[in-house]
C-alpha cells in the first residue's frame, strides 16, 4: 500500500468542491488519477495478509477509499455533477472489486503451487524396503505333508478345533474313564447351565476320521492338518498347543501292506530316499492292531555315533527315532460310523508336526515354534 494513498491529504477525504471541481469534465481525470492509484496498490498485494489490507483499504466500509468518494464527493455533489460522479464511481467499483478478488484468486493458486512444491514427491530418492514375510515354518512343512499325499490321491480337509467329548474320545472308542483319557487331558470351555454337551479343545486331529466318515461313504482317503490342544506342561518337546495331520484311508480291500507301502512313502519323500523306516507294536483304542513308526536318525544317519565320534545326542545312541503313531482302524470305530466293518477296511495315522519338524530341520527346543521371534523365522524363508 502506497503511503501516500491514505494519508489525510488524499483527495477524496475533500469534498469536490473543496477540490475546485465544478464541472463534469473535470470529473474523468480525477477518477484516473484514482484509479492509477489502485493499480498501484494492487501490485504490493502479494499475499493474503497484503491482500486483506489492501482489500479494507479500498473496500472497507467505513474508512475505505470507495466509501469516502461515496460520502465526500458523490452524496454533497451539486445535480449537475452528481450523475456523472455515479457513473464514474460505478466503474470504478467494477474496477476495484474484480481486481480484488483476481488478486485473491492468484494468491491462492500461489499458495497451492507452494504446497505442491513442498509435497512434490522426488521419485529419485531411494525407496523405503519393506521386508516380505514367510510361511511359518509349521505351514511350510503341512505344505510339504499336503503335496507328498495329493499326489498319491489323498484330498486335504479341516475340521473344527472346539469339539465335543463324543468325537474326541467316544466315538474314537475312548470311552468315559478309559485309562488313555489321562494321557490327553485338555482344556474344556466354561459353558452356560443347561448346554446340551461339553465342548473340549481338541487333543488330537483324529475326530476328524469320524466327521469325515459321517459324510462320505468309502473310499475314503483324506488327510487333516490342524492344531491341537492338551494340558502338557510346557518343555523342549511338549506345547500345549501343537500341530498334527492325520490321515485316513478306508476302502473296501486295504491291506497292513497298503499302510506300510503309504507310510514309507511318505517318509521318503518327506525325508528323502536315504531313510529306512520301521514300526513297533503300540496302542491307540482306534486302531487295531497298532504301531508306532520310527525312521532312521537323520543326525547320524542310524549309526547311532556322533559326527564328533561320541553317542549321537539325538537318538541317544538308538540309530532309530520315534516318529508318530497309526494302525490299521478299529473295526469297533466303524460301528459309530454306520460303515460295514465285514466290508470295509482301512488304516489310520496322527503326525506331530511340530517334532516332526524339529527332526527335519534340526530344531531342538519346541517352543521356538510360538515365540515368533524374526531371527528364528528368518532363517526359513
Ligand atoms: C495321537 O494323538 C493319535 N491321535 C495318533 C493316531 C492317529 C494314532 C491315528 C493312530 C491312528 P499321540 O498322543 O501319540 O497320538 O500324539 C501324536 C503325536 O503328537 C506325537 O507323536 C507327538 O509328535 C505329538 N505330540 C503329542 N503331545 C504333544 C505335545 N504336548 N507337544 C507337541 N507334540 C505333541
Amino acid at each position: 500500500m502506497s503511503d501516500g494513498m491514505t494519508a489525510p491529504e488524499n483527495k477524496f477525504s475533500q469534498t469536490l468542491a473543496a477540490l475546485g471541481v465544478t464541472r463534469p469534465d473535470q470529473l474523468a481525470p480525477l477518477f484516473a488519477e484514482i484509479r492509477a492509484r489502485f493499480d498501484a496498490d494492487a501490485t504490493a498485494a502479494h499475499d493474503e495478509a497484503t491482500w486483506k489490507q489492501f482489500r479494507d483499504a479500498w473496500l472497507g466500509r467505513k474508512s475505505g477509499v470507495l466509501t469516502q468518494v461515496t460520502d465526500n464527493w458523490l452524496k454533497p455533489a451539486p445535480p449537475e455533477l452528481k450523475r456523472v460522479v455515479g457513473q464514474e464511481l460505478n466503474k470504478l467499483r467494477a474496477h476495484v472489486e474484480s481486481e480484488i478478488e483476481v488478486r485473491r484468486l492468484a494468491i491462492e493458486a500461489g499458495a497451492d503451487d507452494a504446497a505442491l512444491a513442498r509435497e512434490r514427491v522426488d521419485l529419485s530418492l531411494p525407496g523405503v524396503k519393506r521386508p516380505i514375510g514367510s510361511h511359518h515354518l509349521i505351514r511350510q512343512v503341512f505344505q510339504q505333508i499336503e503335496d507328498i499325499f495329493v499326489s498319491i490321491g489323498f484330498s486335504v480337509v479341516e475340521g473344527p478345533e472346539i469339539e465335543t467329548p463324543y468325537y474326541n474320545f467316544e466315538a474314537l472308542n475312548i470311552p468315559e474313564f478309559h485309562p488313555v483319557r489321562d494321557d490327553m487331558d485338555t482344556f474344556y470351555l466354561e459353558l452356560p447351565k443347561g448346554a446340551p454337551s461339553p465342548l473340549l479343545l481338541r487333543t488330537h486331529t483324529s475326530p476328524m476320521q469320524i466327521r469325515t466318515m459321517e459324510k462320505r461313504l468309502p473310499p475314503v482317503r483324506v488327510i487333516v492338518p490342524g492344531k491341537v490342544y492338551r494340558r502338557d506342561n510346557p518343555d523342549a518337546t511338549h506345547s500345549f498347543a501343537f500341530h498334527q495331520v492325520e490321515g485316513l484311508a478306508v476302502d473296501t480291500d486295504i491291506t497292513f501292506c497298503d499302510f506300510t507301502g503309504t507310510i514309507e512313502y511318505f517318509v521318503k519323500q518327506f525325508f528323502g530316499p536315504g531313510v529306512k523306516t520301521r514300526f513297533r507294536p503300540s496302542y491307540f483304542p482306534f486302531t487295531e492292531p497298532s504301531v508306532e513308526f520310527d525312521v532312521t536318525c537323520v543326525f547320524c544317519g542310524g549309526s547311532g555315533v556322533s559326527a564328533g565320534g561320541g553317542t549321537c545326542s539325538k537318538c541317544k545312541g538308538a540309530g532309530w527315532i520315534e516318529l508318530f503313531g497309526a494302525g490299521m482302524v478299529d473295526p469297533a470305530v466303524y460301528g459309530f460310523v454306520k460303515y460295514d466293518p465285514k466290508k470295509v477296511s482301512g488304516f489310520a495315522f496322527g503326525i506331530g508336526i511340530d517334532r516332526l519338524a524339529m527332526l527335519k530341520y534340526g530344531i531342538d527346543d519346541i517352543q521356538v515354534f510360538f515365540q515368533n521371534d524374526v531371527r528364528f523365522l528368518r532363517q526359513f524363508p
